[in-house]
């Protein structure tokens, strides 16, 4: 840097940069000493300690990641594809920009932490002093939030055929209780970590006289076998003997790798879960796998002995929701479009939780709310959509939206040739279709998890309730 200035710049001037350098350096020494890179990086002291709190959760055993990242070995045999990894932000896997929103269990890595790596690697992957190593954290097994009230299974053990193909699938997890119950919440423990890839799941339940037996009956059907979504739904047998269907209870739980189930402080959240009932899965997506295998994915049940003081709400935006997509969303082949959706806020809300979704030709998504007074209040901005990881952002306190705001998504969808994730070669036109969730047509929602306002919310912490 110093030498580039020499050469191209005259002398004053340059006398004029080196005086400010020095003044920089000075000021770093004073001020941010620990922002300083170490002389010599070794894993024990440095790179442990990174790989621990942000790889190592996934990166182990019995969890979603393809191999273990625990010590030494696991970590510089791989050095390189590390370095790469966390150069282009693909690892950790957060597709939320830092820059732009914050939610809770929020993985990226710094700057500071990135260049580490990337130099350690440069510099042969130094082992360092084995008495300095952190140790390794305890990893939770099982259940991240404690012992369950009550463990119930997917009734039938899922066959997964080894011929490399994605699976999402309708799930029908039926249950009788005693008695109705209130919840604080449901985590869900795929029994297949390596295939499970997301899940989400609302309640059904039964009125006791409209459904005799909930545990007879279809429990999985593959969405893209049926035309509607409707069909789908009455081949998983969710009606009721008359036909009728059941109540519906939305997004109870959530699952991709990495994620605590959603817990909000007490008082907030919680459902019902009625004496007959099943735990419905909207949606679950099983990856490729090329040997035969099986998954029974599990749910943790938390009681809780008082009604939901304040059960959360949602809305969606777009698909289905309560805004339109603008245009209508279809996507002529060869094309990178933007759409927007806009839903005027009717009265104050606090938000918890923000989800957007799209399918494969996703590129980029952005929400924001626009104030009546014109203040812009940033919801979430995903520069590089990526399919796989469809987390349900919650914020790190609950957000304000006053009435009257406008929430404004857009997103970009690439139809063309160049987007490896284009599930049509040559590419089609690709567009949103009446009730249906297939991944080959598109979906463009932004779901909002909301309550009531009332004040004080807005310093209300969603942090680390367990
Ligand atoms: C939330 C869970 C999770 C976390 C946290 C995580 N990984 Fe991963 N990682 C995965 C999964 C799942 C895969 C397999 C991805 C795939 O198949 O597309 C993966 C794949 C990888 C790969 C292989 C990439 C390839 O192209 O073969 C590397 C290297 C990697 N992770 C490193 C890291 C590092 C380093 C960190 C921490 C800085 C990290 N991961 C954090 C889940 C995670």
């Amino acid at each position: 840097m110093n030498y580039q200035f020499s050469v191209i710049t005259p002398r004053g001037l340059k006398r004029y940069i080196s005086v400010l350098v020095l003044a920089g350096t000075l000021l770093g020494m004073i001020s941010c000493e620990n922002a300083k890179p170490p002389q010599k990086i070794t894993f024990s002291e440095h790179i442990a300690p990174i790989i621990y709190k942000n790889c190592s959760g996934c990166h182990r055993k019995g969890e979603a990641a393809p191999f273990e990242l625990l010590d030494f070995v696991d970590v510089s045999s791989r050095s390189k594809l590390i370095k790469y990894v966390t150069e282009t932000g693909f690892m950790p896997p957060w597709p939320a920009d830092a820059a732009y929103s914050h939610f809770i269990d929020e993985k990226v890595l710094t700057r500071e932490q990135i260049d580490m790596i990337g130099k350690w690697v440069d510099e042969g992957c130094d082992p360092g002093d084995p008495a300095k190593l952190p140790p390794l954290p305890s990893f939770p097994n099982g259940s991240q939030l404690g012992k369950p009230d009550l463990v119930i299974k997917l009734r039938d053990v899922f066959k997964i055929p080894g011929d490399g193909k994605d699976r999402f699938l309708l799930m029908r997890v039926p249950y009788e209780l005693s008695q109705d119950q209130y919840i604080s919440t449901i985590e869900v423990v795929p029994d297949n970590k390596k295939l499970v890839h997301h899940v989400n799941a609302q309640l059904l339940s039964y009125p006791s006289d409209k459904r005799k037996d909930v545990m007879k009956g279809n429990v999985v059907v593959d969405i893209d076998d049926y035309p509607t979504t409707l069909e789908a739904y009455k081949a998983l047998d969710l009606p009721n003997d008359d036909g009728t269907f059941p109540m519906l209870t939305q997004s109870v739980t959530n699952y991709l790798p990495g994620v605590t189930p959603p817990l909000y402080p007490p008082g907030i959240g919680g459902f019902k879960m009625s004496r007959k009932g099943a735990i419905f899965l909207k949606d679950i997506h099983y990856g490729p796998s090329r040997k035969d295998t099986s998954d029974q994915t599990a749910f943790n049940i938390f009681f809780s002995d008082v009604p939901p003081k304040r059960p959360t709400q949602e809305f969606q935006m777009g698909t289905y929701g309560v805004s339109p997509v603008v245009p209508a969303l279809v996507i002529p082949p060869d094309t990178v479009m933007k759409f927007t959706s806009d839903y005027e806020v009717p009265f104050d809300i606090s938000i918890l939780t923000v989800n957007p979704h799209m399918h494969l030709l996703g590129t980029k998504f952005l929400a924001y709310a626009i104030t009546l007074q014109g203040d812009t209040i940033p919801l979430i901005r995903i520069n590089k959509w990526d399919f796989r990881w469809q987390y349900f952002y919650t914020y790190k306190k609950m957000l304000k939206i006053p009435a009257g705001a406008r929430i404004h998504v857009e997103a970009v969808f690439d139809n063309t040739r160049k987007n490896p994730n284009n599930p049509f070669s040559p590419p089609q036109t690709v567009s949103e279709r009446e009730g249906s969730m297939r991944t080959s047509d598109e979906m463009l929602q932004f779901i909002v998890t909301y309550l009531p306002y009332q004040s004080g919310d807005e310093n209300i912490s969603l942090e680390g309730h367990k």
